[in-house]
């Protein structure tokens, strides 16, 4: 899948130059560094809480693994950003991809976040998947905003879904992207190269 794309990459955003490199085992206590900095209530949207370390080697395992793909925002040597894509090839869904993405809060707001989701997005059409699925909780406007922007669409509300550490429960949303319909469209209208990465 990287052979599609080569990296590392580096994107000029508000934040200053930004390299895009895929995430490995090397990169373990600079990533655990970024998610120990960020406020829980960001992490709701994953699985498992990436701030604690054991969390953090079962991430690296599956990156070995070939079932993760991680891409790192990196700005002066520190990890300002973590884009994921996740498949299951073997399951009834080998055509579908959940991107996972969070940016640290002293860069918010400076484009870093575009950047990331279009390197992931961009390595999930690489790796030929159909369906792109992301979810947070609702309150991520932000986020939110940033995939519709990109053509995600709310598929799902999964009502008090995860609960945070004081107990409190919140409500995700799901936002699909079904990739091989637009670029189907995209080839009736004369524009195979326009959803190419
Ligand atoms: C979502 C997230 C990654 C965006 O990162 P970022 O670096 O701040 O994003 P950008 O500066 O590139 O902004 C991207 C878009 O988000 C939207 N956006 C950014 N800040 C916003 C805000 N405060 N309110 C509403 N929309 C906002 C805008 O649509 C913006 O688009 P623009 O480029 O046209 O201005 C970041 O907010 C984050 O880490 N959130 C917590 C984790 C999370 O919930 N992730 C979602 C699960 S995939």
């Amino acid at each position: 899948m990287s052979e599609a794309r080569s990296y590392p990459r580096h994107v000029k955003t508000d934040a200053g130059e930004i390299e895009f490199r895929m995430m490995a085992r090397a990169d373990e206590a600079a990533v655990l560094a970024f998610a120990q900095k960020l406020p829980t209530h960001d992490l709701l949207f994953l699985p498992r809480n990436i701030s604690q370390p054991k969390v953090l080697s079962a991430w690296v395992n599956e990156i070995e693994r070939g079932a993760i793909n991680s891409l790192l925002a990196v700005k002066g040597g520190a990890v300002v950003g973590c884009g994921t894509l996740v498949r299951d090839p073997h399951s009834w869904s080998p055509h579908v991809g959940e991107i996972r993405m969070v940016v640290s809060l002293d860069v918010r707001g400076q484009g870093v976040g575009r950047a990331l989701s279009q390197e992931t997005f961009a390595l999930a059409l690489g790796a030929g998947l159909e369906k792109l699925s992301v979810q947070m909780t609702v309150d991520q406007q932000a986020a939110i905003a940033l995939f519709e922007s990109l053509g995600f669409k709310a598929e799902a509300l999964l009502r008090d879904h995860v609960r945070d550490v004081d107990g409190r429960k919140h409500d995700i949303v799901v936002l699909g992207h079904n990739v091989a319909q637009v670029r189907a469209q995209m080839e009736a209208y004369g524009l195979p190269g326009a959803v190419q990465h």
